[in-house]
């Protein structure tokens, strides 16, 4: 039987209209447009306003133009998988109501909450899902409200996160395109370096946590830097040294948007050239579990990504959770 193997046939996506520069945080905290440029690279981001709004609203607006731009059926689509670590509720999943959004019912979906890492790990689950033969068209959707655990009067974290979401459709080929190979670690020796500590089951939400402001994340941004540095080049220069990949094989390298110096850093070590490093953290900040799909959205709205061009994509965050993919991209993007 001829191997099947699990492709990306297209992408869509959404990011609010509002636009939160750094001159507006300065307001807010004691911080500087310089200081922001310099230390991570981000020049504005978006954040959804509006009452009940939600990760789904946008998670919907993302796979409504997944469908819309491939021309698929709702009614063809068998599972939903959203990558998010700001779920709409703490259950149901935000999966279930960007599907009933979206006009979805043949569908089975969930949750995969990975953080940062949780686009390439819902992913990895779809791409497996395909390659059993069971499944032919699944939906990979990560949707992020950053903005609704993010502390505005903490200046060490408020400049990073941004809002957003994006969607891929993934299905099946016997061609040599899609997902060729997956690297994923967890170490949660690091979950004390970051994370949101209260709203889950070990402190519920109570007058206490909320006074001391445990619902907002929770960051020691020198060690995850060093972390982010570290394990992001390590997998990256694995999975391309076990798919005999050199850095002229490469057509993009896609990295996590957290930080501008984490992927000058990671670039200089997989001594990968500027011109193939994909970067769009000074429009959107870190998005989470969406800057790698919105890295593919904008890439494929530009016309970037052609047949059968090699794309390594690596990701890093809370957990820790990181990982690298290797992708062969399956279309011209038109
Ligand atoms: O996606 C999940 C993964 N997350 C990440 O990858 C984030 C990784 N970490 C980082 O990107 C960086 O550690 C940060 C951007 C969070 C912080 O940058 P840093 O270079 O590590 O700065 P720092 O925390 O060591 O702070 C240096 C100084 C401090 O002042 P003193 O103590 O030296 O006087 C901070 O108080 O910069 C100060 N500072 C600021 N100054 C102006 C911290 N935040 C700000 C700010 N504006 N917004």
């Amino acid at each position: 039987m001829e191997k099947i193997n699990a492709v990306i046939t297209g992408v869509g996506g959404y990011v609010p209209d509002y636009i939160l520069t750094n001159q507006e945080l300065s307001t807010m905290v004691d911080t500087t447009d310089e200081w922001i440029m310099t230390r991570i690279g981000i020049k504005e981001r978006r954040i959804l306003k509006g009452e009940g709004l939600g990760a789904s609203y946008m998670g919907t607006k993302a796979v409504k133009e997944l469908l819309q731009k491939t021309g698929v059926k709702p009614s063809e689509i068998e599972a939903v998988i959203c990558a998010t670590s700001t779920s709409d509720h703490v259950f149901p999943a935000t999966a279930a109501l960007i599907a009933e959004n979206s006009g979805i019912k043949n569908a089975f979906g969930y949750d995969v909450q990975a953080a940062c890492a949780g686009f390439l790990v819902a992913m990895y689950t779809a791409a497996n899902y395909i390659e059993s033969g069971r499944h032919k068209k699944v939906i990979v959707v990560a949707a992020e409200k950053m903005s609704a655990m993010v502390d505005y009067t903490d200046r060490a974290t408020c400049p990073l996160f941004g809002d957003g979401a994006a969607a891929v459709l993934v299905e099946s080929t016997t061609e040599n395109l899609g997902m060729l190979d997956a690297l994923l670690h967890t170490d949660g020796s690091g979950a004390c370096h970051l994370q949101l500590p209260a709203g889950g089951s070990v402190f519920p939400a109570s007058h206490e946590t909320v006074d001391k402001r445990m619902h907002y994340i929770y960051q020691e941004g020198q060690a995850v830097f060093k972390n982010a540095v570290r394990d992001m080049s390590d997998v990256s220069e694995e999975i391309m040294k076990r798919n005999n990949l050199t850095e002229n094989d490469l057509a993009w390298f896609i990295p996590h948007q957290a930080n501008l110096r984490i992927i000058d850093a990671v670039a200089n070590r997989m001594n990968v050239s500027k011109d193939k490093v994909k970067i769009n953290i000074e429009k959107y900040g870190n998005t989470s579990a969406c800057t790698l799909p919105i890295c593919l959205w904008e890439m494929d709205n530009d016309k970037q990504l052609k047949k059968g061009d090699n794309l390594i994509l690596s990701t890093f965050g809370a957990g820790f959770t990181w990982g690298a993919m290797y992708l062969k991209w399956g279309y011209d993007s038109k």
